[in-house]
């Protein structure tokens, strides 16, 4: 039930985003983004994809290799235990919108720098003000930390219902730390069926 500060959300700021009034204008925005150097490393910017009138959001972290070639979000292994996670709440990838904080990847898939987040999460936040989904699963620490602020621990944030602007937002492990951790898989099946139950219109 904490209710985060809207990340980003000055009224008083000219935000050139707001402009761009679909999913698909902002594609071309990321491509041509050079904002912070990974712009200039990268070899495809990931925007992200999916309905663009889903109910649920999955936001991951950033693009890793596979990512970077296809410009594709989630196709590589973690991609495959992400489409296993989906099936198991009756969800095909196609239903959803799949995004990451950064919209491009960090060398050797290093862990984003703050002015990395900083520079890439208006995206972020456009896409979800465009999507207005009815939940949004963030899995890991850094979508946590983009979408609701603070420095919390994933044990703090599971098992918790948030809100981003007032959308209820479920945070769960990475799909790449259950790769590296089974053991999560439960818990992370457990996390993503409460996502379900708002979804289909459970009061949250
Ligand atoms: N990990 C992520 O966080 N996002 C992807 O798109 C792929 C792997
Ligand atoms: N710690 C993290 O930062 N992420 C996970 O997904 C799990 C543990």
């Amino acid at each position: 039930m904490a209710e985060a500060p809207a990340p980003g959300g000055d009224l008083f700021s000219a935000d050139p985003l707001r402009a761009l009034a679909t999913l698909e204008a902002l594609v071309p925005v990321i491509e041509a983004c050079r904002k912070c150097p990974l712009g200039h490393s990268r070899a495809h910017s990931v925007p992200g994809e999916g309905d663009a009138t889903a109910g649920l959001v999955v936001v991951g972290e950033a693009p890793g290799a596979t990512e970077d070639e296809t410009g594709r979000p989630f196709v590589g292994r973690a991609g495959k235990l992400l489409d296993e996670i989906l099936a198991a709440i009756g969800l095909r990838r196609e239903q959803v919108f799949i995004c990451n904080v950064l919209k491009c990847r960090p060398p050797g898939n290093r862990t984003p720098e703050p002015l990395e987040v900083a520079a890439c999460s208006p995206y972020l936040h456009r896409q979800l003000e465009l999507i207005g989904p009815r939940v949004i699963l963030a899995m890991g620490l850094p979508a946590a930390h983009a979408l609701l602020g603070g420095h919390a621990a994933l044990g703090e944030l599971r098992l918790k219902l948030h809100r981003y602007r007032g959308i209820p937002l479920i945070v769960t492990y990475h799909p790449a730390a259950l790769l590296r951790n089974p053991h999560w898989k439960r818990p992370t099946w457990d996390d993503v069926r409460h996502a379900r139950r708002i979804y289909d219109g459970a009061s949250a």
